[in-house]
């Protein structure tokens, strides 16, 4: 598991919001703090993270009773100890303080494999024994460039994340970024002719067509009372309501259900309004409700659509397939994923 270590954050909630996106990216378990976190709203910022954080006072949080008080209300999200505080990660033993000279001294007694601690805003890795002492540097960014640290517990690697080149965008990671999927005129015409043809089958089934042999009345009505309420409601279910970009996936909006198109392959992203003219369906739905399904046509090869306004069309390449997507206002869309960083980020954070 990866855990991130951290420090002396001493109120800069737009570095600690900076990490928290990093942290996020990197899919770390636990955060660790080491203390001087000052206003206790930096508490409210650790659980938006949504990652277990395991921290300690520092010299300079002196409102003790609401730090306390937040962290008792964060549902499990964050343990403040005292002075000092342990965590066993797999037989990885853990001890996390504030001040050096109580890390030295558990470090000296030989107990724990890493000893995490604060206060001197500088970075620091040092074996006692067979303890290693790491300061992952400070938040605040107070002499030296703002960062923290991100240890593999497994092959107790401790990689140093000074962050002070990272785009701002990175804070947009931590939210989900929401776009609406307007019906265009065809879909809409599709949609109201379609219901209207299969509401009509259906009544004549239910109602009956005047003659035809009275035997063969049912054989030839029930086909019309089944079908057509199951195409209707087939293809309602795969009605496409929105999307939602986050820094793993796109996710499609259903009636009931999401459909998602994970982003990590991703290797590029265009908006491109003749992306599926003179396409043919091999699968799916060609306009009721939404344009969904397999299709094929000269310039995307075959591909995927997810789509209620072909205009709008995106076009998402990846290594072995294209997914089109039409959000309400693509421009936005293909800038928040170069802004997110989605396909660099992992390349540039190695
Ligand atoms: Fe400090």
């Amino acid at each position: 598991m990866n855990i991130a270590v951290m420090s002396d954050s001493h109120d800069h909630i737009w570095n600690l919001r900076k990490a928290l996106a990093v942290i996020r990216a990197e899919n770390c378990g636990r955060i660790i703090h080491c203390g001087d976190f000052v206003a206790p709203f930096m508490f409210k910022e650790l659980e938006k993270a949504g990652i277990p954080v395991h921290c300690v006072f520092g010299n300079n949080d002196g409102d003790k009773a609401l730090l306390t008080q937040f962290a008792l209300q964060s549902n499990g999200l964050i343990t403040l100890d005292s002075l000092v505080g342990e965590m066993d990660m797999d037989g990885f033993k853990i001890a996390f303080t504030h001040e050096w000279i109580v890390a030295e001294g558990l470090a000296a007694a030989g107990k724990h494999h890493l000893v995490c601690f604060g206060h001197s805003h500088q970075y620091l890795e040092k074996q006692i024994g067979d303890t290693l002492v790491l300061n992952p540097g400070d938040i605040m960014g107070k002499d030296d460039a703002p960062g923290f640290c991100i240890m593999d517990t497994v092959t107790r690697h401790i990689r140093q994340l000074p962050f002070h080149n990272y785009s701002k965008s990175l804070i947009t990671l931590m939210e989900t970024l929401h776009f609406k999927a307007p019906w265009t005129a065809s879909v809409k015409t599709a949609t109201v002719l379609g219901c209207t043809v299969l509401l009509g089958l259906m009544g004549a089934g239910l109602f009956g067509i005047p003659g035809g042999d009275p035997v063969f009345r049912p054989v030839r009505d029930l086909p019309m009372i089944v079908f057509p309420p199951c195409i209707l409601f087939g293809s309602m279910l795969f009605m496409i309501r929105g999307y939602e970009l986050t820094k793993n996936a796109v996710y499609v909006k259903r009636l009931l259900w999401r459909t998602t198109i994970y982003l990590p392959g991703l290797t590029s992203v265009e908006i491109n309004p003749a992306a599926m003219s003179t396409s043919f369906r091999t699968f799916g739905n060609g306009g009721l409700f939404s344009i969904c399904g397999a299709f094929s046509n000269r310039s995307l090869g075959n591909y995927r659509a997810y789509a209620t306004n072909p205009e709008n069309s995106v076009v998402l390449r990846f290594k072995n397939r294209v997914v089109v997507v039409t959000p309400h206002d693509p421009e936005r869309f293909v800038s928040d994923i170069h802004q997110l960083n989605l396909i660099q980020l992992k390349e540039a954070m190695k």
